[in-house]
């Protein structure tokens, strides 16, 4: 293919409960399933050479909306994800990187969400970043407090610093799987020029095919910013 790719994609990867229900099992198994359909398409990110990719994995409004027990599976994926899958980016030299509040998950999650990003390589030339209990409302007003506290002139770019994805490029595309046409809260003010893309596909049957797909349609895009 020879397109013209984003240095950044953001994910929302949506539909993984109707996955499971559609098969008649618990939502726990189209979590699982989102999670080996995530790591198949990091992959191929990694084989187009896209530097970034945001995952939206949990909202600060799962955090507070969703049952304990959904929850307690889905930490559980994280466990299992990052004991595990996170030692084998590093060794191929990808930086993990997690976005979001961390101080009300279980301690031992937070403590390897931690540790996945500061065994990261210093200068891996792909970043995986992770928005977990994340919300693009809840960053904005962070950033407006820190610099409220450092008593700093307020202005686009010194408030860009001080979101979590600070250092990170601005998503060119953002992908919805699982039919909802929203953001539900996601990277709310780096995604103020992304293309958005929108599939009915829910997430676990999102596979590197369907992202190429994405990948086409972002190519035929023309980004203006304003211009004409
Ligand atoms: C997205 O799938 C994953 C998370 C929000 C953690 P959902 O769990 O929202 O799946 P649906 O939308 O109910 O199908
Ligand atoms: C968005 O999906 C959050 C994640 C994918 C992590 P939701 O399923 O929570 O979004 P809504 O509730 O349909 O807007
Ligand atoms: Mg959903």
């Amino acid at each position: 293919m020879d397109i013209n790719l984003p240095r950044h994609v953001g994910i929302i990867m949506d539909g993984n409960g109707r996955w499971a229900k559609r098969r008649h099992r618990p939502r726990s198994y189209g979590h699982n399933a989102g999670m080996d359909a995530m790591i198949q398409i990091v992959k191929r990110a990694k084989e187009w050479d896209i530097r970034y990719v945001t995952v939206y994995a949990l909202s600060t409004e799962n955090l507070k909306n969703r049952p304990q027990e959904e929850l307690d599976e889905l930490f559980n994926l994280l466990r299992k994800y990052f004991s595990n899958h996170v030692k084998e980016l590093h060794k191929r030299g990808a930086k993990v990187r997690v976005i979001g509040d961390k101080e009300p998950l279980p301690a031992d999650v937070k403590q390897l969400l931690e540790e996945g990003e500061n065994n990261s390589p210093p200068d891996g030339e792909f970043t995986l970043t992770f928005a977990i209990n994340y919300g693009g409302r809840a960053e904005i007003a962070r950033a407006a407090e820190i610099l409220r506290e450092q008593n700093a002139e307020i202005t686009e770019q010194s408030l860009e610093s001080r979101l979590y994805t600070a250092g990170i490029p601005e998503p060119d595309l953002i992908i919805r799987t699982g039919g909802e046409v929203r953001l539900s809260n996601f990277l709310l003010w780096q995604a103020a020029y992304a293309e958005l893309y929108f599939t009915p596909v829910l997430f676990p049957d999102f596979t590197p095919g369907e992202f190429d797909k994405a990948l086409k349609e972002y190519s035929r895009r023309t980004r203006r910013f304003g211009g004409i």
